[in-house]
């Protein structure tokens, strides 16, 4: 098990200089916790391996949404990769100056790429030629220029969870390499487009580099053939997707990744977008659950929390692996258990057939929880969405509220007998 933001002193774990135990005490469970020194530790990390590299991160904002995270890479000078007016507007609580957000997606609304528009947004990762068409009439409409990358799909398996596996021709993402030359001639005739770059994202959770290197190449020969064609481009969009090590996965070091991008794009002397979201938030939080029972029988084990997959939907969905660790209990394992939330479906598991010892209100962590949890959660069985705590040093403050009945049923009240 790797993981470094939690550890144990006297019996206790601690994130940073705070003792988690204090955390639940104050704010209950089920919660997340984040650490601000991980979070930016990280990012520290990605920024020395791009030191020799010009070039732009824009944190994914799906895979964190949090504001206050935001306001982290926000301060340290980072852009954002949006996907929605929602996370545009997020965006905006943070800055007002949105010249460093790209806009990825395969279905942007009218309203959306007005928004995006109004806002002047570094650019928009077009997806299809409709798009572009699209994008190029409301931009005619409000007088604006909108400057655009082509997504393009490079048709190369980034060997990850078929879910999260968007760069093969049959992902309904980005244009085929073999179409995305003719789509930039005709966006070089569209009077409100500007090209600007080049743009491809080819999944998430890849722990194998080289399917980047595959890509790399490929947008490589884009970027020559545009230069043939005089179309001008000054960034090349990368995307994200590196994977973290959840289940004692092999990551190659991000220098690595940093080498091949040096290798294979740095000659074109364009400026490199880089879209991490996972790497970046990833291992720096934890979903904190509490114990409600122990269930046992003669061929399995549950131990029942109070987290469910609504909460954490990675498992259900990907069938991931988090690490989980008992804080409250240290002693040698005594059962293989699967951990259980309370929700009506066999899908709602967070860990399946681990070695452990549990008692009633002990304090569970499932590591790992910092990218796709809280973004991805629900409200699924009439559950309020849970709390989100940062630890700083030994200070810890909500980043948001538990929802709370009210909150749940806010939207429907007003209808009732209406
Ligand atoms: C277009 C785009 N960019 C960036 C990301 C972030 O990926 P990751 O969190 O794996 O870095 C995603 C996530 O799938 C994405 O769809």
């Amino acid at each position: 098990m790797s993981n470094d933001l939690v550890y144990s002193k006297n019996s206790n774990y601690y994130i940073e200089n705070v003792n988690i135990k204090e955390i639940s005490d104050k704010f209950g469970t089920p919660c997340y916790i984040y650490s601000k020194s991980n979070i930016i530790k990280q990012l520290t990390e990605l920024q020395s391996a791009l030191k020799d590299i010009n070039h732009l991160i824009c944190f994914a904002v799906k895979s964190n949404s949090n504001l206050s995270i935001l306001k982290i890479f926000n301060d340290l000078g980072c852009g954002f990769d949006i996907v929605s007016a929602g996370e545009l507007k997020r965006v905006q609580q943070i800055n007002n100056n949105t010249e460093k957000v790209v806009f990825s997606g395969v279905g942007k609304s009218f309203e959306e790429i007005q928004l995006a528009l109004s806002s002047n947004i570094l650019a928009f990762n077009v997806e299809s030629e409709d798009e572009l068409v699209r994008i190029n009439k409301i931009a005619k409409e409000m007088g604006v220029i909108a400057k655009i990358s082509i997504r393009v799909n490079p048709n190369v398996d980034a060997k990850t969870h078929p879910y999260i596996s968007t760069g093969l021709k049959d992902n309904k993402f980005g244009i085929n390499e073999e179409n995305a030359l003719a789509l930039y001639q005709h966006a070089n005739k569209l009077n409100n487009i500007k090209i600007t770059g080049i743009d491809c994202h080819i999944g998430s959770q890849i722990t194998d580099l080289s399917p980047f290197e595959d890509a790399f190449k490929k947008i490589s020969s884009l970027v020559d053939a545009l230069e043939k064609d005089n179309i001008k481009i000054d960034h090349i969009d990368i995307g994200g997707g590196i994977g973290i090590d959840y289940n004692n996965e092999v990551i190659s070091p991000l220098k690595y990744y940093a080498d091949m991008i040096t290798k294979h794009l740095k000659k074109h002397n364009k400026k490199i977008i880089l879209e991490p979201g996972r790497l970046l938030v990833g291992k720096s939080g934890l979903l904190l659950t509490k114990v409600e029972y122990i269930k046992k029988s003669n061929h399995k084990n549950f131990i029942i929390v109070d987290a469910a997959m609504n909460d954490l939907m990675r498992p259900a969905l990907y069938n991931a692996h988090h690490d989980v660790i008992n804080l409250t209990n240290q002693n040698e394992p005594n059962n293989k258990f699967d951990i259980v939330g309370p929700i009506c479906e066999t899908g709602d598991f967070l860990a399946e057939d681990r070695l452990l010892t549990a008692d009633e209100n002990d304090l569970i962590a499932i590591l790992d929880a910092g990218a796709y949890g809280f973004s991805m959660s629900s409200n699924y069985n009439s559950r309020p969405r849970i709390s989100e705590v940062m630890v700083n040093n030994d200070q810890f403050t909500l980043i948001r509220d538990r929802e709370s009945f009210e909150d749940l049923i806010k939207h429907e009240i007003k209808h009732l007998n209406t």
